[in-house]
């Protein structure tokens, strides 16, 4: 069976890519960004992934604005290396992995994500670049690959919970794809930035840093965050990083962070790089089943210690009973424990504070 070993968010900025081409990633301007790039490469040449799963978007490169797909999907063997305007990139040519692209296309399109099935892609930066990040520069990519390109280029563009739900899908697919294959999932695009206008070459790493942080320890905040907060916080072309909602939906709950590099500025980009592996569900599952065992063993001993009906009103702290079980320790020991009650009320008092606060914005 297919699986998903791995996730990888990673920014797709062209100069990357030409700075790689011309050789200048060890430039005093580039080499900061570079050298936060071999540890992803070696881990990539360990981890040997079979087939990588690209969401990424499309720069009018290969879609135009003539027809614009929310979603598409590249079924086709091979894709080219895109003609952004100086010429294809002198980039090996992408091999597809079709068999597992059309089960994916299908699996999505019965679950409702009703993909443009694209039998021709070539892949512009937005795919390529993010390969060189974590491949290097090579004779032929070490992965096959299926594209999956979502528009983040012309309104409307389809929310992060949206593109969460179609990572949720492509990992069903890959889950129930018969063949042995380790696949990865690349979410590229982003971070903060805007390359027009007035506000061109903002720059939010406070936001940056909070979505990566809860891509492992809230992506439920995530998961609503809604268009305006990506633009108006991140940068009209931050929403790009609703690519990476798809990438961290396809994971699966259980995932820990191996690998982060974040630099400000690449071009008039936050740029960063986030390698997550997706952990065994059984072990997770295994504790729990301890766990929920050893609970019932300990509320059958207390049935049988404690009298019939004894009120659960008063909940005596951990740290008094322990108190009143010694009373031979020291009053320094009774003070300390005071000084902690007190502290414990403030924080109490705090909380009851914020709540009214929050119901009252969230109502507006
Ligand atoms: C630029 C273009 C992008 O597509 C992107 O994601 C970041 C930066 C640029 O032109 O600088
Ligand atoms: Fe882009």
């Amino acid at each position: 069976m297919a699986k998903i070993t791995a996730g990888i968010g990673c920014s797709h900025v062209p100069a990357i890519g030409a700075a790689f081409d011309q050789g200048l990633t060890q430039e005093a301007y580039w080499k900061p960004l570079f050298d936060g790039y071999p540890p992803a490469q070696e881990w990539m040449r360990k981890h040997k992934p079979d087939v990588a799963i690209i969401v990424y978007n499309d720069h009018g490169s290969a879609i135009t604005l003539e027809t614009i797909p929310t979603f598409a999907i590249g079924v086709a063997d091979e894709f080219q290396p895109a003609d952004e305007g100086w010429g294809p990139r002198k980039v090996p040519v992408v091999k597809g992995h079709s068999k597992l692209a059309w089960h994916l296309a299908e699996t999505l399109i019965i679950n409702e994500f009703d993909m443009c099935v694209m039998n021709k892609l070539d892949v512009d930066h937005g795919l390529t670049i993010p390969m060189n990040i974590t491949c290097g520069l090579v004779d032929e990519w070490p992965f096959a690959v299926i594209p999956i390109a979502v528009n983040v280029v012309m309104f409307p563009v389809p929310s992060g919970d949206r593109c969460w739900r179609l990572g949720e899908v492509i990992r069903q697919a890959v889950e129930s794809f018969p063949e042995d294959l380790k696949v990865v999932v690349f979410g590229t695009g982003g971070m903060s930035h805007q390359i027009h206008g007035e506000r061109s070459g903002m720059i939010n790493t406070k936001f940056d840093t909070a979505f990566l942080n809860d891509l492992t320890k809230n992506p439920a905040r995530l998961r609503k965050i809604k268009h305006e907060e990506y633009v108006t916080d991140s940068g009209a072309e931050g929403i790009e990083m609703v690519m990476w909602m798809a990438m961290r939906g396809a994971l699966g709950d259980n995932v820990h962070e191996v690998y982060r590099h974040y630099h400000v500025p690449a071009s008039n980009t936050a740029a960063a790089l986030i390698v997550m592996e997706t952990d065994d569900k059984k072990k997770p599952k295994k504790k729990a089943v301890k766990k929920a065992a050893s609970k019932k063993a300990a509320k059958k001993k207390a049935g049988r210690k404690a009298p019939a009906k004894k009120p659960a009103a008063k909940k005596v702290p951990a740290k008094k009973k322990a108190a009143a079980k010694k009373p031979a320790k020291k009053a320094a020991v009774k003070k300390k424990a005071a000084t902690k009650k007190v502290a414990t009320k403030k924080v109490a008092k705090k909380k009851s504070v914020k709540k009214p606060v929050k119901k009252k914005a969230a109502k507006k």
